[in-house]
């Protein structure tokens, strides 16, 4: 099958990572994949905002809308307010095309190292399951300091019941809620309210709640005891990086911003940013714009394929074939080189 995707690198290691995976894609596509990615590259960028005074076209609609996928690296730059370069870019597209899930698969791959001292294979697997388009990044609020979180029982419900969906496909059937409705006693206690209405629609699955707070030390001390997690806007941003860096590294973690009515393209990305400390080095590591790029495969229906490259992955990672973030030292064209090779022996 042939797909139109939208290629936007971005900033900083963005570029290095998008490229990267763009080599495993063809590996894949030319070791006889079944699909073929027909690419469009966009510059939408800071370097772009520098020269232009924009990231991206006042039409980036209707250029991206006839899309089947979007396959975004990172945007930030250090010399743009991160708020400026973010609310130019990423934000938008995701909150205009209503890809109000926000899906982020994380486990120990084979080889990496958690730094969980006893976690044994199969103990941190989970999928964070993030509302996408309101909460805390809602984008409302004004320069007297005030920022304003909307919660909206229609977005609550559309959130939980995707997340149900997700947890109803895997194995344990188990939906992790997270909340801080006892100190936030507006939204997050209508988050609850909703929560426990659309449980009612899954009786399969089994659902625990959580306050954010005393979630981060469960993620730490019983990793072995979550499955699927369903948090806010900000709350499961910020717990799914805690996440990647409990199964290895921020360098690893991809994300899916998905519209699941399938009206508008969805996105796909590392979790990492721009990470300027690193850039232009050509040492970030590539296993997360590999793994986004699996996601989307998956997405767009490639399941055969997507397997194929994740099994790619882990066979080298479980080779030592590991960037300095895991502990080896390994370079980006090292990785995907090996990446590369592997699919092509498989
Ligand atoms: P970051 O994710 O860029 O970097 C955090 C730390 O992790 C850095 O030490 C970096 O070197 C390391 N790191 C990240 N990705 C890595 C990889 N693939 N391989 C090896 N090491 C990696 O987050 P930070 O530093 O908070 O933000 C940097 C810029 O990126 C800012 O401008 C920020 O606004 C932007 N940002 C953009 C995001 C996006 O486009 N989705 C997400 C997060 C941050
Ligand atoms: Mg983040």
């Amino acid at each position: 099958n042939k797909y139109k995707i939208a290629v936007i690198p971005g900033d900083g290691i963005g570029k290095e990572v998008i490229e990267a995976a763009l080599a495993v894609l063809d590996a894949l596509a030319s070791a006889g994949g079944s699909f073929v990615l027909d690419y469009e590259h966009f510059d939408w960028s800071s370097e772009r905002f520098k020269t232009t005074g924009s990231y991206m076209p006042d039409s980036f609609l209707d250029v991206l809308q006839p899309k089947d996928a979007i396959f975004f690296g990172a945007v930030g730059d250090p010399t743009v307010p991160d708020h400026i370069s973010l609310w130019s870019l990423l934000l938008p597209i995701r909150q205009r095309f209503q890809q109000y899930a926000n899906v982020r698969p994380i486990r120990v791959l084979k080889g990496i190292k958690s730094p969980l001292a006893d976690c044994k294979p199969g103990d941190l697997d989970w999928v964070i399951v993030r509302e996408n388009s309101e909460g805390e990044y809602a984008g409302q609020g004004g320069r007297t300091h005030q920022e304003l979180a909307i919660f909206s029982r229609h977005a609550i419900r559309r959130i939980f019941r995707f997340a149900f969906e997700v947890a109803e496909k895997r194995p344990r059937k188990l939906l992790t809620f997270v909340t801080k409705s006892n100190a936030q006693r507006s939204g997050m206690v209508l988050w609850d309210e909703v929560a426990y209405e659309v449980a009612k629609e899954y009786p399969h699955v089994t659902m625990d709640k959580m306050l954010v707070d005393a979630m981060t030390t469960r993620m730490v001390l019983r990793p072995e005891s979550l499955d699927t997690i369903v948090a806010t806007n900000l709350h499961a941003d910020i717990l799914s990086d805690l996440a990647a860096a409990l199964a290895g590294s921020i360098g690893i973690a991809p994300t899916s911003n998905l519209d699941p009515t399938r009206r508008a393209p969805s996105m796909f990305e590392p979790v990492h940013g721009s990470a300027p400390d690193i850039s232009g080095k050509g040492i970030a590591n590539p296993i997360a714009a590999f793994w986004t790029a699996a996601e989307m495969l998956d997405w767009l229906g490639e399941k055969a394929d997507a397997k194929l490259l994740m099994e790619a992955i882990e066979s080298v990672c479980g080779r030592g074939i590991l960037t300095k973030d895991l502990g080896g030292s390994a370079n980006t064209a090292e990785v995907t080189d090996a990446v590369c090779t592997a699919i092509k022996e498989s």
